[in-house]
């Protein structure tokens, strides 16, 4: 990565500079007989065309802390996106999912026990990024890594539960989602050596945009989009209760809802449109978009206790894209 690049930084140079050293990462590894056999594998999936929204997030926050060189922080973003890769390498064997940002997954096509191996391969290799940074930072990085371990955990138990509350939801994507993206800013903060009321504004900030980015997703899935990389209703093929679903299940009274739990528990592509038109007359994806607008907006308050720089309008611009997302 290039010094020059910074001082234009917007939120595509900084996508590019994450990209180039991604690239460069799998070009140094590709030329060592040690990681050719495996990284050969893992490339399929790193260089597959992430958003790459954490080390963004990890270089943003980084400078909008006071951070002076974002050299400083270029680890930190790799480390991030690294262990994000290793988890969706692992989190589709669980998942059995069939596409991962717009491919095949690894597990299906080299098969489950590679697709293990080059998870715990990016696992290494994102450990050994975020090694360099102090206790307090590698700290944060395991507790994100034990929150989305928690949180998976916790989805299993709620597979097919049509029981399922807000409050479990909200458990579960804090720890895979809000927690990993919380990390990512706030130990930005703590290597840019910013005050503790920085470091947890930034946290704050990285909460609650996990949120909406997450609820983002999930409507997402349910209301088809492409661009998310996986076919239309994977969630409800893999019986997960996402806050539409949730909601839905707690509006509906009588036969709506009778209809909504055989659609969810007898569910193939063929009963998608039911499934919408039931979640539409349960007011469901408005529910969730005024949800998103909340933790958007709470995502901006946390930033006023920011200096005023570049930074911090990018990072209020990427809630304010978060959010779009769903128009
Ligand atoms: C996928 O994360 C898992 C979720 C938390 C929804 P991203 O949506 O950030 O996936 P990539 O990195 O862009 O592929
Ligand atoms: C995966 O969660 C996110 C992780 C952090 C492991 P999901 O299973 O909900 O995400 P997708 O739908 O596979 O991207
Ligand atoms: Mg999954
Ligand atoms: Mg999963």
């Amino acid at each position: 990565m290039e010094a020059e690049n910074v001082e234009s930084m917007d939120l595509e140079s900084l996508k590019n500079l994450v990209e180039e050293s991604i690239e460069d990462l799998v070009l140094e590894k590709m030329g060592s007989s040690l990681d050719r056999p495996i990284m050969s594998i893992a490339r399929e999936v790193l260089l597959g065309g992430g958003k790459r929204y954490r080390p963004i997030l990890v270089i943003m926050a980084y400078k909008a802390a006071g951070g002076s060189d974002y050299r400083e922080a270029v680890d930190l973003a790799l480390s991030s996106e690294l262990i994000h890769t290793a988890t969706l390498v692992h989190d589709d064997v669980y998942d059995q999912s069939k596409m991962r940002r717009g491919k095949p997954t690894i597990h299906s096509t080299h098969g489950i026990s590679h697709a293990i191996i080059a998870g715990d391969y990016l696992f290494s290799l994102g450990f050994q990024f975020g090694a360099k940074y102090d206790e307090r930072v590698i700290g944060k990085v395991r507790d994100a890594c034990a929150g989305i371990a928690s949180g998976e955990i916790l989805q299993f138990e709620h597979i097919h539960d049509l029981n399922t509350k807000p409050e479990d939801y909200y458990a579960i994507i804090d720890g895979k989602t809000a927690g990993p993206f919380a990390s990512s800013c706030s130990s930005a903060g703590m290597v840019a050596g910013a005050r503790q009321e920085i470091v947890d504004a930034l946290w704050g900030y990285g909460i609650e945009l996990g949120r909406a980015f997450q609820l983002v997703d999930d409507i997402l899935d349910l209301e088809g989009d492409e661009r998310i990389g996986k076919p239309r209703g994977t969630d409800v093929h893999e019986g997960k209760m996402t806050l539409p679903i949730i909601y839905a299940l707690t509006m509906l009274h009588g036969q709506d809802r009778e209809h909504l739990k055989d659609v969810l528990t007898n569910f193939g592509d063929d009963r998608l449109h039911e499934l919408v038109q039931l979640l539409e007359t349960a007011g469901s994806f408005e529910y969730s978009r005024v949800l998103v607008s909340n933790h958007v907006e709470r995502a901006l308050e946390h930033l006023q206790a920011l200096p005023d720089s570049d930074e911090k309008i990018l990072l209020s611009e990427m809630a304010l894209i978060s959010e779009a997302r769903t128009n």
